[in-house]
């Protein structure tokens, strides 16, 4: 691993404008001391100017040294916080493909889309960009066990940053409510897990207790370093447009970190002059858990968890989010909107992906349900230029899949979900001229 001395100045700072108390880059602090807002990193400006900067990531791209052909640690530059780059643990994360998908386009009344494909990264998802950042800095901070509450994806990806880093890590789950084949990666990787019977939201404050008592290094997104690599997304899904800037970036909300990740990613690359705008930020959640939409929508000024919430979509089944503070700002500063969708909307949106041979995770096919009704609104023109982040891999929730398919699926309460583009398979006898016939 290359080794080298970052030389701007990184530090924490509360998040809250009428605060921004600043503390040192090295304190474990997720919320400000203070005001009890969430914490960010800040840096100095960039001494670099942006046709240099630019230069530099697309030089990395031939390079065989581990920080550079990471995704997240080619961009370096734009969120140097570790003062020694011997803390980075790299599985080659990032480095996510931009996918054109001309009948998902079609279904989403669009002229054209670009699906920018996380679930290509190593657990499958893109916690990755964000653990690369996370477990660094807990390698910096001497840290022996980190942890997490998760749906899935965090848990796996955690699981498997912490093992290649020789920390312990402990994982706390839905009791119920995980995806099995990311219960799967997470032991595979040798990560403690404990099955809580909670919902996520509960567990979160649980283990915000826990990790204060027994002085665990937390890893959920509120946890600034995790924003700080999930930024990366953004970057280099600029770098492989050549920084021309998309009208719209349409990413699924749960916890709302990555949308806040989104937002400063974006803001930073302008202030660097790495983009001459911002692209319009459209969040969409799931109609059983869209606290957000409902907080955006109504104007009100107080925050209202959703108590219970329901989706299929397990990753985005989160009621109370933390970060929505940070959300709402990058909301605001990119002029962006907040769409909810039915389950039934998702399933069929995720089929279409998959027809396109893309595939994705129910969380991530509300992008695109997201796109079909905000074009069917007018908020998004056909002819726009949209990119959507598909967060998660094909193969989470396979028995979602299945059950679509063959019209088993069921939306909380019990309705039934139409298998719009169903498709199953048949049984046929071991006999060449019988499935000749039926092959035609
Ligand atoms: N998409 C996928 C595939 C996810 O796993 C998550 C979050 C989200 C979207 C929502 O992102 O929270 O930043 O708004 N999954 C968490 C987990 C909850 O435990 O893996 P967000």
């Amino acid at each position: 691993m290359t080794t080298a001395t970052p030389t701007t100045v990184a530090e924490l700072v509360c998040f809250n404008p009428a605060c921004r108390a600043r503390f040192e880059i090295t304190e474990v602090l997720y919320n400000c001391p203070k005001c009890g807002s969430l914490i960010e990193a800040s840096y100095a400006p960039l001494t670099e100017d942006a046709a240099t900067l630019r230069g530099t990531f697309r030089e990395r791209r031939m390079s065989n040294a581990p920080l550079d052909v990471s995704g997240v640690w080619r961009y370096r530059e734009m969120f140097p916080f570790l003062n020694d780059y011997a803390h980075v643990v790299t599985l080659r994360e990032g480095n996510t493909p931009l996918l054109e998908a001309p009948q998902a386009a079609e279904y989403g009344g669009l002229d054209r889309i670009a699906f920018k494909h996380q679930g290509y990264n190593p657990t499958g998802s893109f916690k990755d960009n964000g653990m690369a950042c996370g477990v660094a800095q807990a390698r910096r901070l001497g840290m022996k066990r980190v942890a997490c509450v998760s749906t899935g994806n965090t848990s796996a990806s955690m699981a498997a940053y912490a093992a290649a880093a020789g920390i312990e890590a402990l994982i706390f789950l839905p009791h119920g409510n995980i995806s099995f084949g990311k219960l799967a990666q997470a032991l595979e990787y040798g990560a403690r897990t404990l099955e809580v019977e909670a919902n996520f939201d509960q567990i979160l404050a649980l283990v915000r207790v826990l990790a204060d008592r027994l002085g665990i290094y937390l890893l959920n997104s509120m946890n600034p370093f995790r924003v700080e690599g999930q930024k990366s997304i953004m970057l280099e899904m600029l770098d492989q447009r050549d920084w021309q800037v998309p009208d719209w970036v349409v990413l699924p909300g749960g916890n709302l970190g990555n949308v806040s990740a989104f937002g400063k990613g974006l803001r930073e690359a302008k202030a660097a002059g790495l983009i001459d705008k911002l692209p319009r930020l459209a969040v969409v959640q799931a109609e059983g858990s869209a606290p957000f939409y409902e907080f955006i929508q109504s104007g009100a000024k107080e925050f209202r968890a959703v108590e219970k919430p329901e989706t299929l979509a397990t990753a985005i089944r989160i009621g109370d989010p933390v970060s929505w503070p940070k959300a709402l700002n990058e909301i605001r500063a990119t002029l962006g909107v907040v769409e909810k969708v039915t389950e039934q909307e998702i399933a069929d949106a995720k089929a279409i992906i998959g027809r396109c041979g893309i595939g994705c995770e129910p969380a991530s096919a509300a992008t695109l349900a997201g796109i079909r009704k905000m074009t069917a609104a007018g908020v998004i023109e056909r002819g726009a230029d949209v990119v959507a982040v598909l967060t998660g891999n094909v193969l989470k929730d396979s028995d979602y899949i299945y059950k679509y398919h063959t019209g088993k699926l069921e939306a909380p309460g019990g309705v039934k979900i139409t298998p719009t583009f169903g498709n199953q398979s048949v049984v046929v006898p071991n006999d060449a001229d019988k499935i000749a016939g039926m092959l035609g």
